[in-house]
């Protein structure tokens, strides 16, 4: 029996921009998935598409049990954490000797074909190796570690990144004169923010900047606005919604000594809140019994 677990992700900077070959930067957080697998003559029935395809690909047979501290379909890379987290276990248990490498690329090819071609290579990379990571569309570079005080906030409106994506793209299309400035603004603020990891008051305004560039992309909402506001008249330094917006999560970052202060305000919105910060480890073994 092997249990494995592996951690979230968030935005910080950067999403949508992307997928037009600018920068992001992306970071694991604390909550994580849990899996354990042992070995069997049979596989059990599965529910997720993303379970079976790691069973099949690996080609082994065996029971599986999963263990969630992350909602799923809210841009928190649940999903990636789940396939990374049983990769690793299936890995473990089979003695199949995968590098870390293997896993993170097998896990990308995984949620590219359960997601139907609609996956970037982040939230696996991000699940599979910790940390606080620079992505562009060829490559994903770890950054120095930065313990981030982040709230963050769970509106609950389901959240799909395929539309959002799609808006986008129909917009740099019908209004390219429009969509494209404000994508190249994205940029130099994930440039500025690079250089402003020290500064967390310059961190929280370039996120409330990075927020307003992406309502004009149209990614927007109403219950993430009203999360980003109640954060920002809490004591938060800078909100923005994370991932592909439409719904989904927003973050925070505060003054250490406001986190349940700005956490009390998203959860008086009737939207879910986690303190956290980020996670350095990546995919690791977790000890049982
Ligand atoms: O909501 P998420 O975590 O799936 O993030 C999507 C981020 C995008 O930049 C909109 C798309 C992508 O693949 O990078």
């Amino acid at each position: 029996m092997a249990t494995w677990s592996a951690p979230g992700k968030v935005f910080l900077f950067g999403e949508h921009a992307v997928v037009y070959g600018k920068p992001g930067i992306a970071m694991a957080i604390k909550p994580r998935v849990f899996v354990t697998v042992r070995r069997g003559r049979r596989t059990t029935e599965l529910k997720s598409a993303y379970l079976k395809e790691c069973f099949r690909r690996l080609n082994v047979k065996g029971s599986i049990y999963v263990r969630s501290q992350l909602t799923s379909s809210s841009g928190l890379g649940s999903s990636a954490a789940v396939t990374i987290a049983t990769l690793s276990a299936i890995n473990d248990e089979f003695g199949l000797s995968m590098t870390r490498d293997e896993i993170a690329r097998t896990g990308y090819e995984i949620e590219k074909k359960v997601q139907m071609g609609l996956a970037s290579p982040t939230d696996t990379y991000v699940s599979t190796f910790g940390g606080l990571v620079l992505v562009t569309q060829e490559s994903r570079r770890m950054l120095p570690p930065r313990n981030l005080p982040l709230v963050i906030g769970n509106t609950g409106v389901p959240h799909y990144t395929a539309q959002m994506v799609n808006h986008v793209r129909e917009m740099v299309k019908s209004h390219p004169g429009i969509a494209k400035p404000v994508i190249d603004a994205i940029e130099v603020v994930a440039q500025e923010a690079l250089r402003s990891f020290e500064d967390l008051k310059r961190l929280g305004w370039l996120m409330d900047v990075n927020q307003a560039l992406l309502e004009a992309l149209g990614v927007g909402h109403p219950a993430l606005s009203r999360l980003v506001v109640a954060a920002r008249t809490a004591g938060a330094f800078g909100a923005k919604l994370t991932g592909a917006g439409g719904g989904g999560c927003m973050i925070a970052i505060c003054p250490p000594r406001l986190k349940n202060r700005v956490a009390g305000a998203i959860t008086a919105c009737d939207a879910e809140a986690i303190i956290t910060t980020i996670d350095t480890e990546g995919a690791r073994r977790e000890r049982v019994g």
